[in-house]
């Protein structure tokens, strides 16, 4: 099996619920997929859709979304839409679920076992309803989301040469996107004027950041209405990730990550979707949900007049940490970090001093305290490092979990690998109490 099959298979094992797709014409006319910035591994449409197939509802049963990325012929883009109405079968949603143009998106509980189609669409949802047969192809402008790489990150010269091309779209591939159609975002103003709830925008994580700094409360009202996805820089051709947690603090709904880079950053993602049975769908915080929020990450306290919440964690003791392979027979120094992620004001991180040389039952004894202002946002993440005076630390386990979904007292804390899987029998002996304002 390539290389990309084995992560889309993996990630949707993970409770991965939004893949992206990104097709051009292939031989003998047949569409094929490139991943990443590379044009090494193509591999068949028709064959990237068989694994969705079969692996979309293996842990999860609510709603995948294929996001296209289309560059194809007219002649492929028929063949595209053949591919995803005969492979996916009763699964792929092609019509609304009442018949009408709804004025909100359904619930992924109303969606169960239903795979949609995110992509370009001629004209609105309203198509799909009175059996309009006029339109054989239409256009869209191309502003694909590769060619909208980054272009805050350019000199400015070329930004300003940026291309409005025109694409051809049949009407075929048009007809099967309904509640996920993707359009050029224009500002807030102009989504709240005349934006539809079956409209999703992408933005690259550099943008997303510019709208969170500059209108964060405008943000979150548009995610309250309409969905953002937001995905990673065309710079990082490492597939290295960005902070996810920035673009949940107000409320963007698909936060793509490269799921085949572990590290931090899908840390948060395990942890934040955690809490709802790795189901890929959480619901937001009331105060993200509404379409007056007056939220705004950087300014919580004018949100919630509260005092923080203390948290206090006691790291006790390890039980049986992992040998790290790479230094054979040296036994490891370990040292827990907890650190939050949340809203800015929430980050911080503490740590513990090192023990030297036992993995087997280290004992810390000592008392971290946090304080958190926006318990519904934020992250705990525990981290067992080995210390190391001359290099970086090496990474021995992690759990991360919502601060909401912390239990009090003393607790097992059950490690995970670099990679999200089982440590076990490894732990960490912690207790915990929190203090609420
Ligand atoms: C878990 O997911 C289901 C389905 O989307 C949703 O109805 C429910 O509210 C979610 N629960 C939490 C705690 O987010
Ligand atoms: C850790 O704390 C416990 C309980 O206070 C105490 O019995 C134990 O001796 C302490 N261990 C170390 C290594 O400080």
């Amino acid at each position: 099996m390539t290389h990309f099959l084995s992560i889309l298979i993996r990630a949707l094992k993970r409770g991965c619920r939004c893949v992206e797709v990104d097709c051009w014409d292939g031989p003998n006319g047949e569409p094929i997929v490139y991943h990443g910035h590379t044009l090494t591994s193509k591999i068949l449409f028709k064959d990237v859709i068989a694994s969705v197939a079969n692996y979309a509802f293996k842990v999860s049963e609510y709603p995948v979304i294929i996001s296209l990325e289309n560059h194809c012929s007219i002649e492929q883009q028929k063949v595209m839409a053949k591919h995803l109405s005969s492979i996916l079968g009763n699964s792929l949603l092609k019509f609304t679920l009442d018949g009408k143009v709804p004025s909100v998106l359904p619930s992924p509980e109303a969606l169960r076992g239903k795979i949609l189609i995110k992509g370009k669409k001629i004209g609105g949802v309203e198509k799909n309803l009175d059996g309009a047969q006029e339109t054989i192809t239409g256009e869209v402008s191309d502003e694909d989301e590769a060619a909208e790489i980054d272009k805050d990150s350019l000199p400015p010269e070329e930004s300003h040469g940026e291309k409005k091309l025109k694409q051809s779209l049949c009407k075929e591939l048009s007809d099967l996107v309904v509640y996920c159609k993707s359009v050029h975002f224009s500002g807030f103003e102009k989504s709240r004027e005349t934006g539809k709830s079956y409209e999703m925008s992408s933005l690259s994580e550099s943008k997303a950041r510019k709208h969170i700094k500059e209108a964060g409360t405008e943000f979150v009202q548009h995610n309250s209405r309409q969905l953002t996805r937001v995905y990673p820089s065309g710079m990082r051709t490492d597939s290295s990730n960005y902070s996810p947690q920035d673009m949940w603090n107000v409320g963007c709904q698909i936060v793509a990550l490269n799921f085949q880079t572990a590290g931090t950053e899908m840390d948060l993602n395990d942890g934040l979707f955690s809490q709802n049975n790795s189901c890929g769908y959480i619901l937001k915080p009331e105060f993200l949900r509404q379409y007056a929020s007056t939220f705004n990450p950087d300014r919580p306290q004018e949100f919630c007049n509260d005092h923080p919440q203390k948290l206090f964690i006691k790291i006790i003791s390890g039980q049986q940490l992992p040998k790290l392979s790479k230094k054979e027979g040296s036994i490891v120094d370990p040292l827990v970090r907890v650190e939050i992620y949340g809203v800015p004001q929430d980050q911080s991180k503490q740590e513990t001093r090192h023990i030297d040389n036992n993995g087997f039952n280290p004992v810390w004894n000592e008392s971290l305290q946090f304080s958190i202002h926006t318990p519904e946002l934020a992250l705990v993440r525990f981290v067992v490092e080995d210390h190391d005076t001359t290099t970086r630390n090496d990474f021995i386990g992690q759990y991360t979990l919502p601060f909401t979904s912390m239990l009090q007292g003393y607790r097992h804390i059950r490690l995970l690998s670099k990679d999200g899987t089982s440590l076990a029998p490894s732990s960490l002996f912690v207790h915990i109490h929190i203090d609420l304002a």
